[in-house]
């Protein structure tokens, strides 16, 4: 077992004791999704906000892709900013350390065979959210697990911002659908969820609201399509 991976849950999807992994591969595998209230080192998520806050606004980028008429549509879907994450910092590097350690024990406990973990820091500022929305990039099939950690310092339930993730399938598609859970964005807390099964919404949040949002991926390169791209 990776002692950096502790999962302090009060109630965890799966048995209370036991290696976290274990319980983290069993919830995905009979939930799709888990919330897990503490899983990391508090040192790690104290390392991780300060180098969030140590990064000029200005090298945050507006979230989405494409050319300038699809950046104005984008506002109206998402309106956070993210900050694409390298193994540069130390902080940073000890979180992908830890990701990496979850990748490799969900891949032996689940073959999932993911290939690879890609992730940002998200940034929303006041009235800011990310509407009803499925985790897929360009049309491609390779984000297989979605998972964010959330570094907002001393959230309240005023301060908006909740996960809101919906029942699989196409219904739960539906505007008026009701989401099966809401998670807080509260420090420390970290959902994580099938990519492709779960709608999902980032409600308008009331305070500024820090977040590590990422990726396990496939490898689905065929002959010279190389995906993922980088
Ligand atoms: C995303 C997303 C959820 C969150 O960035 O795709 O859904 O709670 N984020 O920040
Ligand atoms: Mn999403």
């Amino acid at each position: 077992m990776n002692t950096a991976l502790r999962a302090t849950s009060d109630r965890p999807c799966g048995p209370r004791d036991g290696d976290p992994i274990d319980q983290i591969a069993a919830a995905l595998r009979t939930d799709g999704y888990i919330v897990l209230p503490a899983p990391l080192p508090p040192a790690a998520l104290g390392g991780l906000l300060r180098h969030f806050r140590s990064i000029d606004r200005e090298q945050f980028r507006r979230a989405g892709i494409g050319r300038e008429d699809e950046h104005q549509l984008n506002r109206f879907v998402r309106s956070d900013k993210i900050f694409w994450l390298d193994n540069t910092n130390l902080s940073v590097n000890a979180y992908l350390s830890w990701m990496e350690a979850l990748r490799v024990g969900l891949n032996r406990r689940l073959f999932l065979g993911l290939f690879d973990y890609e992730c940002h820091y998200a940034y929303y500022d006041r009235g800011t959210f990310y509407k009803k929305h499925l985790d897929c990039f360009q049309g491609s099939t390779n984000r297989v697990l979605s998972t964010v950690l959330y570094l907002t310092p001393n959230w309240q339930p005023r301060d908006g911002g909740e996960l809101a993730i919906y029942p699989p399938g196409e219904e739960a598609a539906a505007p008026d659908a009701l989401p099966l859970l809401k998670v807080a964005p509260r420090f420390g807390q970290m959902v994580i969820f099938l990519s492709e099964e779960f709608p999902h919404e980032v409600l308008t949040v009331n305070r500024p609201r820090y977040s590590v949002t990422g990726w396990y991926r496939v490898n689905n390169s065929l002959g010279d399509i190389v995906d993922p791209a980088s």
